[in-house]
Parts: structure tokens; C-alpha cells; sequence
């Protein structure tokens, strides 16, 4: 059955896109959709056609999944001019969020009505694309060259009220009965008669805008493709025919589509949807309401969770044992408040509201009541402990007992319960209201319904949740032994911290190594390092970071680490003083410093990821590969258009990470470089990481 459908309403026919769960532009679609235009049209008791969606939203773009294989007939820019240019007058009824090719498809048509809590935006960039149905030719007609830019190079959509004020649609539908009013709305546009976006002119603009947008965009699109086609296409409207500019944008269109860039943020888009299918863990499983939490440890941390958890509405309560850590937490608290409201991210009233939900405590009795309980102390397998054993004695029956463990063993933590089943691990990063990622650490006892419970409060708190394993550093922090510990190797062979950091930077990375090193603070690797019973025997593991660490040199917060930092200064500048340090402790070891070249910086780290990522998946510590990658692309700002590491390394070619690997192994040795068996295999089947999901 096709997934549109037509029906006459008097002398308007009302065509409805059926294709759950987004209605996207699936050939049949675009099939159905041209048919019943032409049918509609040559329907001499026909006066008008709506184009509306059954389900949760108007069509939320092309069908993202076609993407990559041969295109199929009929072609979507095609379909919105055969829309456009239809003798009877065709309007668009929107509810949900018409996005991308449905926005541009809604564009073709001659009117558009949408329901008050509508949305309309062209999020192609966030794909590596630019709107491919002359998204980028007619938006500007409508809003103004400026206004488009905003909103293509933005991504983001624009609510029904802002799209009214800007022209991008004509009317707001009140009543709540979207069809009903596009009906009513009809009779005003066949007296109109079609209106064509194409023949309209576009307003006129000042030249100097589009390389004003460049400058303006540069520090947030480093090394992206799309953004600059992005202003080409949109400067093509104000300067070209409206046919020229079309042809222009599918050059530019083709460009994208057929770049890694796009290829790797696709993979991006889907792997964040598939993390949340945990197998054995269903729609079906029950979820435990969650509307009260409290959150163990008063520290960065610990408020951080605390503040997430109040702007998404919980009842929280912060419990510390001592005034001081409490009142600093709760002025950490305040303070976040008061930020977002200053940012014009939070009203007042939210902000009243949420500081009327948030109550501090030294008791454990007081928090009996709550459904959840986060633990943020100290990362100490002892003192977790007990607060679990504390909290295991108190708190009711139900409650969900997570720690914000970054490395310790759940199942440790977990026993010093009577509920092991109840225990998870919830990894939050630092600064918890603003990094997406959540790892979910499941312990060997941890019962569905607690791992369901986590993901939904994970979209909850507008993060990503992904389950892992236990095992040391679960997946992230596991990962990042193996890329720090090259990274601190490449100082003892040579390579300048400033040299690493830009080389690593230029790839996409968010920061470099060492500048992360600074920022999250030297002492705490060094901590977590000192408390390890199974380190490799090699006096060169981090030794560049104990060094520092032990001499005070923390980062950012002593203001010297493996960079200096002028006074109130976040600026990682280089240090000649730990240039000296460094020769002379590789000297001491017995390290050969050389000229390292930037290739060696990249395949080093990087490849020292995938193999890590390879021992991952053989352990079963993740369900696929691409959680790894929502993992480094949510947590350790892996740049996102290169996909992850996982995919990062099936791009490169599975046998030529092997060989490089191989080659590692004989440089440098086994104890760090023997290939995982598992990337042999794949390498010589030529598989990818992804063929195992
Ligand atoms: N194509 C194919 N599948 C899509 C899709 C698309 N455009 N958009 C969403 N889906 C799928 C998701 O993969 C997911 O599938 P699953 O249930 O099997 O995992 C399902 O729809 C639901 O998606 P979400 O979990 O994201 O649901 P939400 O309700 O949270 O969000 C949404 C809905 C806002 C529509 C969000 O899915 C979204 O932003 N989608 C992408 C929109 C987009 O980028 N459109 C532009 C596409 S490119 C284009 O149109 C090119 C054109 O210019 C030529």
C-alpha cells in the first residue's frame, strides 16, 4: 500500500503522507506524492490540494537510510517543482517539524499553514549537506538572504510564530484542528491562485554579508565542508536566475553527499539512535518513575549533576558531610541559575522553580524517601563503599543506587549492597549540564528494568545515554589510556606538547592532549594511576604527566602544568621550563628523541584508539561499535564528521590500520601494539567494525 493517500474535501483534496515514524521523502513517498498531485490536478472539480502528514510530525526530511546508495526516480528537487509548478494551488499543512526536504517540499508549494507548536528548519548541515530541493534558492526569496543564512548555517528550526514574522510560512493554524483551518485557509489561496517562490525576487542585500557570515562562522565550522557551500549557494540566490542557483546547489549538493565528511556524520546520526537499542532490554521493560534524587558529594561534580537533574524538573537533594562542601555546591548551583537566566536560557520563574525543588542535607535518613540516588565522592573504592553500604541501609525499596564512577569496578561498589540488581553506574562528564554523553555501566547483577530506567532519564536529562561494560575506564576513559599514553611517549621522543596539541587540533579534535590534560587536571591521572595494581612495567608509562604532577604542576587550576598560564589567564602557554624537564627525563630514561612527523602524531593516537576500541568490542564491554563512537564523538570531542573512531578506522581501511599496527608492534613492542585478534580477522576478511553490529 502506498504510504500517501488522497481524499476530497468538497473541491479540495487533502493528500496525507503516512510513513512512520517521521513521514521522510522514502521513494514511495515521493512516488505517492507526485501521483496524487497529478491526479489531483487533472481533476477539473479540484480547487485546491493540501499536502498534510498522519503521526507524530510533517515530513521530517529526506529518507536519510537512502542516502549513499543509487538514487531513485522520482528525484526530490523534481518533485517540489512539479508541486510548484501545479496549475490548482497547493498548501502545505505542518504539524511537528517539517525539516529539510520536507520544509523544502513545503517551499514548492504555493501557501503554507502551520499548527501553533510547529516547527520548520533546514538541519542538512548537521549531515555535512546543504539543502538539496533549492532549500538555498527559495528560502531567501521568502526570508531575506541574511535570515537564511541564519537558519541553514544554524541548523536549528524555527518555531511557527518566528516562521510567520520571517514569511517562511503565511499562517499559524489556532484551533488545533490543523486540516480544519488549511481547509478554511484554502478558500483565501484559490482566489489568490498559485503563488511561486521561484518568481519571486530576493531582497536585496548588501554584498559584504557574505563574507562577513564567513568570518563570522569560521571558529565554529573549523575544517567542515558544508557551511562554506552553504553561503556559495545562498550568495548564487542573490546573484543568479532562480534556475542557475538551483543548478548551483546540486553541484554543491553532489559535493557534500559524495564527501567523508557527510558519510561520517550520517554514521554519527544513526549510531546515537541505535545506543538506545539494548538487546534484552525492550520497549516492554519497565521503567521506574524517577521524580526525586539525591545526589552524594557536594563537590564540581556532584553540583553539576545536581543542576541537571533540577532544570529537568526533579526534586533534588544535595547531601554532603560538611557545611562547607555544602555551601559551596549550593552557591555552584545558584550560580548556574543565575548564568542561564543572564544567557536568556532560563526564565526567572524556571529558575525560582528549580531552586524551590533543591534542598541540601548531612543525613542520610533525609533522602530515605528518594527514587534515585547519584553518588559523586571521592574516587575511592573505600569510601564508595561505604556511602553504598550507608545508602543501601536507608534508602526504600525501588530506588535506583547509581555511582558516578569513572573507572572503579560497579560490581565492587555494588556489593557492599543487599541490591546489587538496583546498582548501576552512571558516568556524567565534566561540566555535567553540558556534556551529551552518559555512559550507562551495567554490573554483572544489574537488573533490565534499572538499565531501561537509566535511558530514559538519560533523554531526560537531554543527554545520550550509552551502555557499557564494566571494566576499568569502561569504554571512554579506557580508550583514552591508550591515546594519552602515545601522546606522552611522542614527549619522550620528541615531539613539543604545543607540536602534539596543534597536530591533534588540526585533525578536529576539540583541544589536544596535553591542553586536556591541563584543563581536567594532571593530579587526578596521576591519583587514579597511583591506586592501580596492573600497570604496564615500563618507567616511560605517562611518566611526563607523574613528573609534572608531582612537582605541583597540576594544569590550569596551579596555573603551571604541562603549559603556564598567565595570572586569571586560560591560554595554554608553552613552557620552556618543561621543554627542559622533559629532554632531561628522557635522557634519564634512555629515550631516543628525533623529528616526529604530524602523520606519526595522528596514526600513534588515533590508531592507539581503535585498537583499544577492537579489545572493547572482543570483550563485549559494547553492543556495537558505533556506541564506541557516540561515546568519543559525545565525550572527548572526536571530531563528529569524521564519525568516531570506529568509523573513522572502517573508513581508512580495516587492513591498512592492521598493517600500520603491525608495524607499530615491531617499533615499539608488543606490550602496547600486539594486534587485537579480532582486527586481524577483520582486516584479512576485509570487514569492517560495522559488518559485526
Ligand atoms: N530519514 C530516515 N530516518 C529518519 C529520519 C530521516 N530523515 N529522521 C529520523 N529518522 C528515524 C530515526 O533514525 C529513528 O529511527 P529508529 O526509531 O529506527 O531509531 C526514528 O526516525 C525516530 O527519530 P528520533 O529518534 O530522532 O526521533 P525524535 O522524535 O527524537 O526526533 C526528528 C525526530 C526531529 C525528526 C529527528 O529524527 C531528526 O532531526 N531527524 C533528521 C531530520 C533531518 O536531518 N532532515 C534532513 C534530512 S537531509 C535532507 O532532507 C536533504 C534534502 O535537502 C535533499
Amino acid at each position: 500500500m502506498s504510504p500517501v493517500t488522497s481524499a476530497p474535501h468538497g473541491a479540495v483534496t487533502v493528500i496525507t503522507v503516512d510513513n512512520p515514524p517521521v513521514n521522510a521523502l522514502s521513494q514511495a513517498v515521493r512516488e505517492g506524492i507526485a501521483s496524487a498531485v497529478a491526479i489531483a490536478e487533472a481533476d477539473d472539480t479540484c480547487e485546491a490540494i493540501i499536502i498534510t502528514c498522519a503521526g507524530r510530525t510533517f515530513i521530517a526530511g529526506a529518507d536519510i537510510k537512502e542516502f549513499g546508495k543509487p538514487p531513485l526516480e522520482p528525484y526530490l528537487p523534481d518533485l517540489v517543482s512539479q508541486v510548484e509548478t501545479c496549475e490548482t494551488p497547493v498548501i502545505a499543512a505542518i504539524h511537528g517539524t517539517a525539516l529539510g526536504g520536507g520544509f523544502e517540499l513545503a517551499m514548492g508549494c504555493h501557501y503554507r499553514i502551520a499548527a501553533k507548536n510547529a516547527a520548520v528548519g533546514l538541519p542538512e548541515v548537521n549531515l555535512g549537506l546543504l539543502p538539496g530541493a533549492s532549500g538555498t534558492q527559495r528560502l531567501p526569496r521568502l526570508t531575506g538572504a541574511a535570515k537564511a543564512l541564519d537558519v541553514i548555517l544554524s541548523g536549528r528550526p524555527v518555531n511557527a510564530s518566528a516562521a510567520l514574522e520571517y514569511s517562511a510560512i503565511d499562517k499559524v493554524s489556532e484551533s488545533g484542528d490543523l486540516v480544519a483551518d488549511a481547509l478554511t485557509f484554502a478558500k483565501e489561496c484559490i482566489a489568490l491562485g498559485p503563488r511561486r517562490i521561484r518568481e519571486l525576487a530576493v531582497p536585496e542585500v548588501d554584498p559584504a554579508l557574505f563574507d562577513e557570515t564567513r568570518k563570522k562562522i569560521a571558529p565554529r565550522t573549523r575544517g567542515l565542508i558544508s557551511p562554506e557551500k552553504i553561503v556559495q549557494a545562498v550568495e548564487w540566490s542573490t546573484r543568479a536566475s532562480f534556475d542557475e542557483g538551483c543548478a548551483k546547489e546540486r553541484e554543491l549538493f553532489l559535493e557534500c553527499m559524495a564527501s567523508s565528511q557527510s558519510a561520517g556524520l550520517r554514521h554519527a546520526f544513526f549510531a546515537e539512535r541505535a545506543v538506545g537499542k539494548v538487546p534484552g532490554v525492550d520497549r516492554n521493560t519497565p521503567v521506574r518513575e524517577l521524580n526525586s534524587v539525591a545526589i552524594i558529594g557536594a563537590g564540581t561534580m556532584g553540583a553539576g549533576i545536581a543542576y541537571n537533574c533540577l532544570t529537568s524538573g526533579m526534586a533534588v537533594t544535595l547531601l554532603d558531610n560538611s557545611d562547607d562542601g555544602l555551601e559551596r555546591g549550593a552557591n555552584t548551583i545558584r550560580g548556574l541559575y543565575a548564568g542561564g537566566v543572564e544567557r536568556g536560557k532560563i526564565s526567572e520563574d524556571d529558575m525560582q522553580a528549580g531552586l524551590g525543588r533543591f534542598e541540601t542535607s548531612q543525613n542520610y535518613a533525609n533522602i530515605s524517601g528518594v527514587d534515585i540516588v547519584i553518588e559523586a565522592v571521592f574516587e575511592n573504592m573505600a569510601v564508595k563503599k561505604d556511602v553504598f553500604a550507608a545508602l543501601d541501609k536507608v534508602l526504600k525499596p525501588g530506588a535506583v543506587l547509581a555511582t558516578n564512577t569513572s573507572t572503579l569496578n560497579i560490581d565492587e561498589i555494588a556489593s557492599a549492597t543487599r541490591r546489587p540488581e538496583d546498582v548501576i553506574g552512571l558516568h556524567f562528564f565534566s561540566p555535567a549540564h553540558i556534556m551529551r554523553l552518559l555512559e550507562i555501566v551495567r554490573g554483572k547483577d544489574t537488573s533490565k528494568e534499572i538499565i531501561a530506567t537509566s535511558l530514559t532519564l538519560a533523554k531526560r536529562l537531554r543527554k545520550v545515554g550509552v551502555v557499557v561494560g564494566n571494566c576499568f575506564g569502561f569504554v571512554g576513559n579506557r580508550m583514552l589510556y591508550s591515546y594519552g599514553r602515545e601522546n606522552q611517549f611522542l614527549l619522550l621522543e620528541g615531539a613539543a606538547p604545543e607540536y602534539i596539541d596543534k597536530t591533534l587540533y588540526d585533525w578536529g579534535m576539540a583541544m589536544g592532549p596535553n591542553v586536556m590534560g591541563d584543563l581536567a587536571g594532571l593530579d587526578v591521572g596521576h591519583k587514579v594511576r597511583r591506586e592501580r595494581t596492573d600497570l604496564p612495567d615500563d618507567p616511560r608509562f605517562y611518566r611526563v604527566a607523574d613528573m609534572l604532577a608531582e612537582m605541583g604542576r597540576y594544569g590550569q587550576k596551579t596555573g603551571k602544568g604541562t603549559y603556564r598560564y598567565e595570572d586569571g589567564s586560560r591560554k595554554p602557554v608553552p613552557d620552556a621550563e618543561v621543554g627542559a624537564l622533559i629532554a632531561a627525563e628522557s635522557e634519564r630514561l634512555g629515550v631516543q628523541r628525533r623529528e616526529i612527523s604530524g602523520d606519526e602524531i595522528i596514526e600513534r593516537c588515533i590508531y592507539g584508539l581503535v585498537v583499544e576500541g577492537a579489545r572493547i568490542l572482543e570483550d563485549g564491554i559494547v553492543t556495537r561499535s558505533g556506541d564506541i563512537d557516540v561515546v568519543w564523538t559525545n565525550g572527548y570531542g572526536f571530531p563528529r564528521h569524521r564519525g568516531g573512531p570506529m568509523h573513522y578506522a572502517d573508513t581508512t581501511g580495516l587492513d591498512k590500520i592492521y598493517e600500520k599496527v603491525c608495524e607499530f608492534e615491531a617499533r615499539f613492542g608488543s606490550m602496547y601494539w600486539e594486534p587485537p585478534v579480532l582486527l586481524k580477522e577483520l582486516a584479512e576478511s576485509g570487514r569492517k567494525f560495522s559488518d559485526l553490529a
